[in-house]
């Protein structure tokens, strides 16, 4: 999977992908994550990348022209001709999903959009943008952490990424429900000991014992996904 994100903080990106799991891909090759500097695309002499809006209010706008030439910049890097989706991070976009993350895993490559000040000029995002995600109902002052999100989520779906194969299935959201309680050594820690079931060597009660935790927190936490 290649990741090119367009955004004025490429040191947010590099900084967080620098880490864990999404770099350990990086380095054995099963992604790849490029960043363009909006800014170095400005054609004006301050390096300005936003303007004030038109019809007036508070704060400022992106502006459609670096916006694009970087993108064209990006197209030229891809050494092919098909177009990779570009998805815009933005708290109008729609809210970023389970199903979302896996249908993204299945692109060869993704173009993200990060915003800042209080937009981006439509026409821009109706000449190039394929998509518009959000990462929930909050705001966040830019969309460099919503596209770190994205990538973070996409990426453990990218064969390779996560060491062994479908040590990813019974997690939460993957079949629906909450995750269960974990526990690992020692067995008893702050008085708090270790569910006996868990040390029974009994697989199938083990098994049993997961689901109803896991039904219990769904219930409990998210009955919306019930
Ligand atoms: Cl994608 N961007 C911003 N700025 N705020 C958000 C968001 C994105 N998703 C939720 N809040």
């Amino acid at each position: 999977m290649r990741f090119t994100v367009l955004t004025l903080f490429p040191e947010m990106i590099y900084g967080a992908a620098n880490h864990s799991i999404f770099k350990r891909g990086l380095e054995q090759g099963h992604l790849h994550l490029d960043c363009i500097n909006i800014r170095n695309f400005s054609n004006n002499k301050h390096n300005q990348v936003d303007d004030y809006p038109y019809g007036g209010g508070f704060g400022m706008v992106m502006k459609a022209q670096p916006i694009y030439d970087a993108y064209q910049h990006a197209l030229a890097k891809q050494n092919t001709q098909k177009k990779p989706r570009l998805i815009y991070l933005t708290p109008a976009g729609k809210p970023l999903t389970q199903a979302i993350a896996n249908e993204l895993a299945s692109e060869e490559a993704l173009f993200l959009l990060c915003g800042h000040y209080e937009g981006v000029d439509e026409r821009v995002i109706e000449e190039i943008v394929t998509d518009e995600i959000s990462i929930g109902d909050y705001v966040l002052t830019g969309g460099e952490l919503a596209a770190l999100v994205l990538m973070d989520c996409v990426a453990r779906l990218v064969p390779g990424v996560l060491g062994k194969e479908g040590s990813f299935a019974d997690e939460s959201f993957m079949s629906g429900l909450l995750e269960y309680p974990q526990y690992t050594r020692p067995a008893e820690v702050f008085g708090r000991s270790v569910p006996d079931v868990l040390l029974s060597g009994d697989h199938a009660a083990i098994e049993k014992w997961r689901n109803e935790q896991s039904l219990q927190r769904t219930q409990s936490r998210r009955p919306d996904l019930l």
